[in-house]
């Protein structure tokens, strides 16, 4: 490590500096399957699998934490161990909220670690390029760095069923994951309350921080559905010609 060509903060740090949580913990009813959403099948494998290799094999991250469904910590390690994803540090159960799931994971992140990329598993295109132009915006400015897209379609801000306002949508991006921060900030926000917090940069933003938008990427949407699912199986097996 250490030799790395972007410019953000990582570049002249030691091993172990840029972490990465990976959050699986979520029980995906929308998902309508039989088991929690990360062990729904994906181009015929979990769909942890795809992100957790991703990670792995990214030059640009050091080591992983994952959060696993009660009961399912498990078969996240047998993953990993079949994966030979060897960043894999631990696996923590995870929490009653996505909140707390990282709350959990982010207690096994090593005090040498001056980044952390949190990313959910439910995102499964998370690719290097992305990696890359978070770390490399991550540069000493701001507390946490995350991709957005901007919003197509027309906001409204509405109570019970009247329209009280119409949000100016070009102040608007909806936000994805990985979502990178600096080790300190992270730990301090998630030192608080994390009541109502659906990303991690919001409990940042809470605490002061600064929290930049780079471009997000399309790929990066995340899996709700059963259709998400297997839109997404079609294309990954087109792509390896399955
Ligand atoms: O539920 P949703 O899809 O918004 O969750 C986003 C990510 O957070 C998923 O990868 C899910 O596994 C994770 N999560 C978690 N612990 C929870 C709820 C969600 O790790 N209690």
């Amino acid at each position: 490590m250490g030799e790395r060509d972007s410019p953000g903060v990582v570049r002249e740090e030691s091993a172990q500096s840029t972490w990465a949580i990976l959050v699986a913990a979520g029980t995906g009813e929308r998902l309508g399957s039989d088991r929690p959403k990360a062990f729904a099948a994906l181009a015929g494998r979990p769909l942890l699998a795809e992100s957790l290799e991703r990670l792995d094999s990214s030059e640009w991250i050091d080591a992983i934490v994952v959060a696993a469904p009660p009961e399912w910590e498990e078969p996240a390690i047998l993953l990993a161990e079949e994966l030979v994803a060897s960043k894999v540090t631990a696996v923590v159960t995870g929490g009653a909220t996505r909140a707390e799931s990282v709350r959990n994971a982010l207690a096994e992140v090593s005090q040498e670690a001056l980044v952390v990329l949190v990313h959910d598993a439910a995102r499964p295109l998370v690719d290097d390029a992305t990696i890359e132009r978070l770390l490399g915006r991550l540069d000493g400015s701001v507390d946490g760095v995350v991709p957005g897209l901007a919003v197509q379609d027309t906001v409204k801000r509405v109570e019970h069923d009247l329209v009280v306002e119409t949000v100016d949508r070009d102040a608007l991006v909806a936000v994805q994951t990985p979502q990178a921060f600096l080790a300190e900030p992270l730990r301090a926000a998630f030192a608080g309350d994390l009541a109502g917090a659906t990303d991690c940069a919001s409990l940042v933003e809470r605490e002061g921080g600064r929290v930049a938008v780079i471009e997000g990427d399309p790929d990066l949407a995340k899996v709700t559905t059963a259709d998400d699912l297997e839109r997404l199986s079609q294309r990954l097996l087109e792509r390896e010609g399955r």
